[in-house]
């Protein structure tokens, strides 16, 4: 029996930081409101020239250092980004590109704060059916880039950043399942419309988000996947040593731990120092727990996230 486990971590953040401070000289807020209301007192900001490629490549790199691995070693990339470099090639073939692996299959995938989830399954599905050996996953995001920093109501929650791991093949699990969901008619709750046609973007090149909605939602269905991992491994929440939720809020992380009757000393939390940095929130929070010595071997960590899509998912893992 193939199974898969994380053997490295990485991170990178954008050396601009951007206070709430620094926000309410741009827009009509104020520190007490954004950090009342979501927790975040931060969050990075990519330089011009930084592309979600970049950011990647900065995560990758010590991901597979702290793996002990070659890049050639690498035989698979999934890049989990809604701020691609491009409309094509992928951020995924950029970045493999940028590292100097070469002969593997990359990808990008696309389910906003979820995407990470959703790569980390998708490598992990591709490890255990003997498909290939040493998975790098990532979450890159740009997402200053798709803000308007007009929108007070937007723009003060999002950051830019990248995480990412190394899965790889091994005789123990590792990652014990993965729930992956989706559910298109609540596209319109947060979206970013705007597309490209005859040279021209047509529509809203920005994110648009009815708060509220997103936050029942949120609460709603991140509860309902964590008991459904836990119910498929028989578990209870208590078994649980690590939650790590996609840090959108910390209203949202703190309501759906208390659901569950988690304690909030047993949840990673990255939210106040990054903002929401969707796809890479969670592999961000993951390393920052693994490097600072949190997270011990022999431990069960809970990853679970939702976004746009609207998409949700968990993964379960022995670390
Ligand atoms: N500063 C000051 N006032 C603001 C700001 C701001 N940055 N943004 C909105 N307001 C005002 C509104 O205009 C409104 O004023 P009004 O009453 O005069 O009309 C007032 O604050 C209250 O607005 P609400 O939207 O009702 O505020 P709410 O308490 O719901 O908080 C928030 C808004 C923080 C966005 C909340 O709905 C939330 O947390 N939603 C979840 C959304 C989220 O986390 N999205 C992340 C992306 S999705 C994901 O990652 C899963």
């Amino acid at each position: 029996m193939k199974y898969s486990r994380i053997v490295g971590t990485g991170g990178y953040l954008p050396e601009k930081i951007l206070t709430n401070q620094d926000l309410e000289r741009l827009v009509d807020t104020s520190d007490e409101w954004i950090r009342s209301r979501t927790g975040i007192t931060q969050r990075h900001i990519a330089a011009d020239h930084e592309m979600a490629s970049d950011l990647a490549l900065h995560a990758s790199r010590k991901a597979i250092e702290a793996a002990g691995i070659k890049v050639d070693e690498i035989d698979l990339i999934i890049v989990a980004t809604t701020t691609p470099d491009m409309v094509f090639p992928s951020t995924a073939c950029i970045l493999q590109d940028k590292l100097g692996a070469r002969n593997c299959p990359a990808f990008d995938v696309q389910a906003v704060c979820s995407g990470f989830v959703y790569a980390l399954a998708t490598a992990d599905m591709f490890i255990r059916a003997g498909k290939c050996r040493n998975a790098l996953v990532v979450g890159t995001e740009v997402y200053s880039r798709i803000l308007d920093w007009k929108d007070r109501s937007t723009c003060v929650l999002f950051g830019d950043g990248a995480g990412a791991v190394v899965l790889s093949q091994g005789d123990q699990p590792g990652i014990l399942s993965s729930h992956l969901h989706a559910d298109g008619s609540y596209s319109k709750i947060l979206s970013v419309p705007g597309s490209i046609c005859d040279g021209k973007v047509q529509g809203t090149p920005f994110l648009i988000m009815e708060g509220n909605a997103v936050f029942k939602f949120a609460v709603r269905v991140l509860e309902e996947v964590v008991y459904e991992a836990l119910a498929e491994n028989n578990l209870q929440s208590s078994d649980i040593d690590w939650l790590i939720p996609h840090q959108a809020n910390i209203r949202i992380i703190q309501s759906t731990a208390k659901k569950l009757g988690i304690s909030m000393e047993k949840v990673v939390v990255t939210v106040d120092k990054h903002g929401n940095t969707s796809a890479a929130s969670i592999p961000l929070a993951l390393d920052t727990a693994v490097r600072d010595g949190r997270i011990k071997s022999g431990q069960t960590v809970l990853l679970e996230g939702v976004g746009g899509g609207f998409t949700w998912g968990a993964v379960l893992l022995r670390w």
